[in-house]
């Protein structure tokens, strides 16, 4: 990455356009099947959350997308759940991901989300630890950040 690429991050209630999406799926290693992405457009863990899709790019150009899905501002505090986070395989090892959760964090803490959780198969938990996301048993695969 150039000193003069310029980072930005976008975050919109509008998907990105499905062939950016299959490139972001297939790119992970993810199902990119028409019928997959036909299916997981409008998909959402519980029907009372809000999605936000979020873009990364550099210099203009799409290189990172995440999704979030925030809960309704209740007393009992909820989690926000992060999901599809990925950055595209040339522009990995620069930071680019932590720069994205960064951002996801900035958003829900402006939004008086105090946890953010993430479900990820054991491959990804490495990473995960790494920002401070941990495991709570007895609840499998989902790894839990404060940050209130
Ligand atoms: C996981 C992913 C988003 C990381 O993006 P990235 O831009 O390469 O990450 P960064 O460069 O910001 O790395 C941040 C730190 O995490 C570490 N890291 C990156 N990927 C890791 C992994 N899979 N396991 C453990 N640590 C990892 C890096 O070593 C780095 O550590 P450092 O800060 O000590 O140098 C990217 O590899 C990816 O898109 N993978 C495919 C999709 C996926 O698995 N998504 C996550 C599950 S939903």
């Amino acid at each position: 990455m150039q000193a003069q690429d310029q980072v930005s991050v976008e975050f919109s209630s509008a998907p990105p356009p499905i062939t950016q999406l299959k490139y972001f799926y297939q790119d992970a290693g993810w199902n990119a099947s028409d019928e997959f992405i036909a299916q997981t457009i409008p998909f959402k863990p519980h029907p009372i959350l809000e999605t936000v899709w979020v873009c990364l790019a550099v210099g203009g150009t799409p290189v990172g997308m995440a999704r979030v899905y925030l809960p309704p501002p209740v007393a009992s505090n909820p989690p926000a759940f992060i999901g599809d986070v990925v950055i595209s395989q040339s522009s990995r090892g620069k930071g680019l991901g932590s720069l994205l959760l960064g951002k996801i964090e900035e958003y829900c803490k402006k939004r008086g989300i105090l946890l953010l959780a993430i479900e990820s198969g054991a491959q990804s938990h490495a990473f995960w630890a790494h920002h401070g996301f941990s495991l709570k048993p007895p609840i499998p695969q989902v790894l839990f950040k404060n940050i209130g």
